[in-house]
């Protein structure tokens, strides 16, 4: 198991910028567990399967042909084997994914391929359970948090059809894996912050000790 650092925190809080552009000055793998969440939402919808149906959406995604894996630095999600880009962000999907994210039987098949991440390298994870759930045992966690109004803001300077409070609504409230902040993590407020100084932040936490070689017991 190498190194992870886990990122987690609400939608458009900028956790994405910041654990790219940390896992770059790392050289380190950078993993956008959303993404994994986005593409069986959207297998969800291209099976035909109605988001809201829970017991409908836990029968039918272990038959969605979804994979993963790491290119150039950073995760890739595919759909029976054609890789997922504009269609991840697009408006449908968004409306769609934390209802499927909320089904404990997508969780666990997430989950699961979200650990395989950690054989491959030292890993940047963000997500909404990195520190609570899927790497519990790192010792450098971090919530990154921004005010809803700033969240919002940045959603829409990405031209994103995007209802920032409505997806946080569903994922702070769900039984499985609810939203939280994980024990032992720093928590960011980054309305007031640009992503290289929230970067700065977290390396200044995790300091001498990245670097060292991967050890067991990090993880
Ligand atoms: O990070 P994002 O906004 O792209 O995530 C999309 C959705 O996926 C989010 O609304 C909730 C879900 N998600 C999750 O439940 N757990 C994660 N670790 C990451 C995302």
């Amino acid at each position: 198991m190498q190194n992870v650092i886990a990122i987690d925190g609400p939608a458009a809080s900028g956790k994405s910028s910041v654990a790219r552009l940390l896992a770059g000055r790392l050289g380190w793998n950078f993993v956008n567990s959303g993404a994994l969440y986005r593409a069986y939402a959207w297998a969800c919808l291209k099976a035909g399967v109605p988001p809201e149906e829970e017991s409908q959406v836990a029968e039918a995604a272990v038959s969605w042909d979804v994979t993963c894996g790491i290119e150039d630095g950073r995760s890739w999600v595919a759909v029976a084997g054609a890789r997922l880009e504009s269609e991840l962000d697009a408006g449908a999907t968004n409306a769609a994914v934390s209802l499927v994210a909320r089904v404990p039987q997508v969780r666990a098949l997430v989950v699961g391929q979200l650990r395989g991440f950690a054989e491959q390298g030292g890993l940047v994870m963000e997500g909404r359970d990195i520190g609570t759930v899927v790497f519990p045992g790192t010792p450098w966690k971090f919530y990154i948090d921004a005010s809803a109004e700033v969240r919002q803001q940045r959603r829409a300077a990405q031209g994103l059809d995007d209802r920032v409070s409505e997806r946080d609504r569903v994922d702070s409230s769900r039984k499985a894996a609810p939203l939280s902040v994980a024990e032992g993590a720093l928590v960011i407020d980054s309305s007031e912050m640009s992503v290289e100084e929230v970067v700065d932040r977290v390396l200044g936490h995790v300091g001498g000790a990245l670097g060292t070689p991967a050890r067991e017991e990090n993880v």
